[in-house]
C-alpha cells in the first residue's frame, strides 16, 4: 500500500471536516494535521522562495486544489509586505505559515455580517492581539464570526502560509454570484471596557481591492491531490 502524503491526509480531512457540518471534533482534528504541515511536505523550496524574492509582484499564489467545500492554497509574500485588511464572508479559514516569519492582525465584526457589505457601509470591529507566526507556530482558525477579518505582515520574507477555505469565494451562498472579497482600512480606534478586559474597537470602512497589491501565480509542484480527492 501506498502511504498518503501528509498534504494528502490534511485534504481529506479537510473535505470530511467541511463537506458535512463543521463539527468541533472534525475542526480540532484538522487544526492538529494543519499545525504540523511543513514547506517540505508541500515542496515549497529555496528556489521558489528565491523567485518570489526577486519578482515585482508582492504577493504570490500557488493553487493546490478547490472543490466546492473547499480552497487551498500557498500564500508566498515579499520581504515587508503587507496584505491588506480583508473579509471571508460567511467562511471558516486555517492559516498554517510554512516559512519567514509574519504579522497576523485579526479583527472580529460586531455589526452583523451574514449579508455582503455595502461599500458605503460603516463597520465596528474588535482587534485581536496582534501575533508573530513562523514555522514552529500552530495553524489559526478563523471563522465566520470570531477573527473574519485580518491583514498579514512579512516580517521576515519571503514568508509563506498555507490557506484553507470553506467554502470557496467562488462559491455563491447569498444568491448575488461568488461571495466577494471586502478590503477595509481603519478610520478610527479607541479603547474600550468590557468587565475588566481592555480591547481596541476599530471603525472600519470599505476600500477599494487595492491595485498596488496584485499577485502572481506559480505551478504547485508539491504531492498532487486532485484524483486522490474526487475518489
Ligand atoms: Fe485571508
Amino acid at each position: 500500500m501506498i502511504m498518503a502524503s501528509a498534504i494528502e491526509v490534511l485534504a481529506k480531512q479537510a473535505m470530511k471536516t467541511f463537506g458535512d457540518r463543521a463539527c468541533q471534533k472534525s475542526l480540532d482534528k484538522l487544526w492538529s494535521l494543519m499545525s504540523k504541515i511543513t514547506a517540505e511536505d508541500v515542496k515549497l523550496d529555496k528556489n521558489i522562495l528565491d523567485y518570489v524574492g526577486r519578482q515585482s509582484a508582492p504577493m504570490c499564489v500557488m493553487d493546490i486544489f478547490e472543490n466546492k467545500d473547499i480552497t487551498i492554497a500557498i500564500f508566498v509574500l515579499k520581504h515587508g509586505v503587507t496584505l491588506p485588511m480583508h473579509d471571508h464572508p460567511g467562511m471558516h479559514g486555517l492559516l498554517k505559515v510554512i516559512s519567514g516569519i509574519v504579522e497576523l492582525n485579526s479583527y472580529s465584526m460586531r455589526t452583523k455580517n451574514d449579508h455582503v457589505i455595502k461599500s458605503n457601509e460603516e463597520i465596528t470591529a474588535v482587534k485581536h492581539r496582534s501575533i508573530s507566526l513562523n514555522s514552529n507556530s500552530s495553524a489559526c482558525i478563523l471563522t465566520p464570526s470570531e477573527k473574519n477579518l485580518h491583514e498579514i505582515k512579512c516580517i521576515q520574507g519571503p514568508a509563506a502560509f498555507l490557506d484553507i477555505l470553506s467554502p470557496p469565494y467562488d462559491v455563491d451562498e447569498f444568491g448575488k454570484g461568488p461571495r466577494p472579497c471586502t478590503f477595509f482600512k481603519i478610520v478610527k480606534s479607541k479603547l474600550c471596557t468590557e468587565s475588566a478586559d481592555v480591547f481596541e474597537e476599530v471603525q472600519l470602512s470599505v476600500i477599494e481591492s487595492p491595485r498596488d497589491f496584485y499577485s502572481s501565480t506559480l505551478k504547485y509542484i508539491g504531492p498532487p491531490l486532485k484524483d486522490y480527492c474526487n475518489k
